[in-house]
């Protein structure tokens, strides 16, 4: 069987750990796409990684382009396009400058790669995934935004410190918006199996919550930029549920028709990936201050997208 063609929009921080991790993992060839100010960047970090499989052997070409020609049949597209946070900056101070980037990729995308699985990671990620897939036309099952698998990562870690227990053990869901009012779904963490509350003291999980929530932007704080590595490795777990039909249940933006309660808006909510896409939607039970939560983050959701709409 051929090798798949995995397509990285936006050769910057994330584009590169996300070149990294596929390579390394051998999900197939890597095309780091940037702007043609950035077409020589691009391909010199393409150089580098390449380099690198001399030493670590892994199967598969990196190529650097501006070219959209050269993505084109991608199997897998995973958007970062666009700037990141400053400190200081909410993902919704980025509405204005990313817009018209999204736009201008899910152009280009629907005319190159019209059946290719997309992972949006740009900010702010729910607007930004609900305007590329409006402005494609492309199913549902085939537009996904990555966002719940990174928060979720995050509050696993803190938990799994507070704890004390190994990472590999927590099972955190958390859903809603990728924004300040995320929603931790406590009702159905656990570490492995055991209720988190049985294990860390209401105060300490107070923190915790905020902390997660505060995730991005401590370090956008700490770095001037924000994280990559963290979401690099989230977006590679949902293309690799994707390309080897894993049918791996992730909190991602999806598409929502009706679920929870919700149309017409992209938000996370638990999805099951494999080859089918978004091969389907999960309703947990929610209790009511978890569904007066997830009302407050669709509200947060919907003011942006409003505002991407007015720009229509
Ligand atoms: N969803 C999440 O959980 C999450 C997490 C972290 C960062 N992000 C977001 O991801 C985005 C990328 O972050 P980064 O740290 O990689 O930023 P970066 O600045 O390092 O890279 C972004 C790249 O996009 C390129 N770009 C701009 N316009 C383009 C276009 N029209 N076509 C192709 N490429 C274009 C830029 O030239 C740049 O190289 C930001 O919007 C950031 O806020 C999202």
């Amino acid at each position: 069987m051929a090798r798949k063609k995995i397509g990285l929009i936006g050769a910057g921080n994330i584009g590169g750990e996300l070149a990294n991790l596929a390579l390394s993992r051998q999900l197939g060839d890597v095309v780091l796409f940037d702007i043609p100010a950035k077409e020589s960047f691009a391909k010199g970090k393409a150089l580098d990684l390449e380099q690198a499989t001399a030493l670590s052997g892994a199967d598969g070409r990196v190529t650097g382009t501006s070219r959209w020609e050269d993505v084109a049949g991608a199997d897998v597209l995973i958007i970062t396009a666009g700037i990141p946070r400053k400190p200081g900056q909410s993902r919704d101070d980025l509405v204005a400058t990313n817009l018209p980037i999204i736009r201008d990729v899910a152009d280009s995308a629907k005319k190159h790669c019209p059946n290719a699985f997309v992972i949006v990671i740009s900010n702010p990620l729910d607007a930004m995934v609900y305007e590329y897939k409006r402005r494609t036309g492309a199913s549902r099952q085939k537009v996904v935004g990555m966002a719940g698998v990174l928060d979720s990562a995050r509050f696993s870690l803190f938990l799994a410190h507070e704890a004390g227990v190994s990472i590999k053990d927590v099972k955190t869901m958390v859903l809603g918006g990728h924004g300040d009012d995320m929603v931790p779904v406590l009702s159905h963490c656990t570490i492995n199996g055991v209720p988190v509350q049985k294990l860390v003291a209401k105060d300490a999980l107070t923190k915790i919550i905020d902390r997660t929530r505060k995730g991005g932007g401590e370090i956008v704080t700490l770095m001037g930029t924000s994280a990559y590595y963290a979401p690099a490795i989230s977006a590679i777990a949902m293309a690799e549920a994707y390309l080897l039909d894993q049918k791996r249940l992730l909190p991602c933006a999806a598409y929502l028709e009706g679920e929870y309660g919700y149309k017409d808006l992209y938000m996370g909510v638990p999805t099951v990936i494999g080859a089918g896409g978004v091969e389907k939607i999960i309703e947990i039970d929610l209790n009511v201050e978890e569904q007066a939560m997830l009302k407050k983050s669709a509200d947060s959701v919907q003011k942006v997208v409003d505002i991407v709409k007015a720009g229509a």
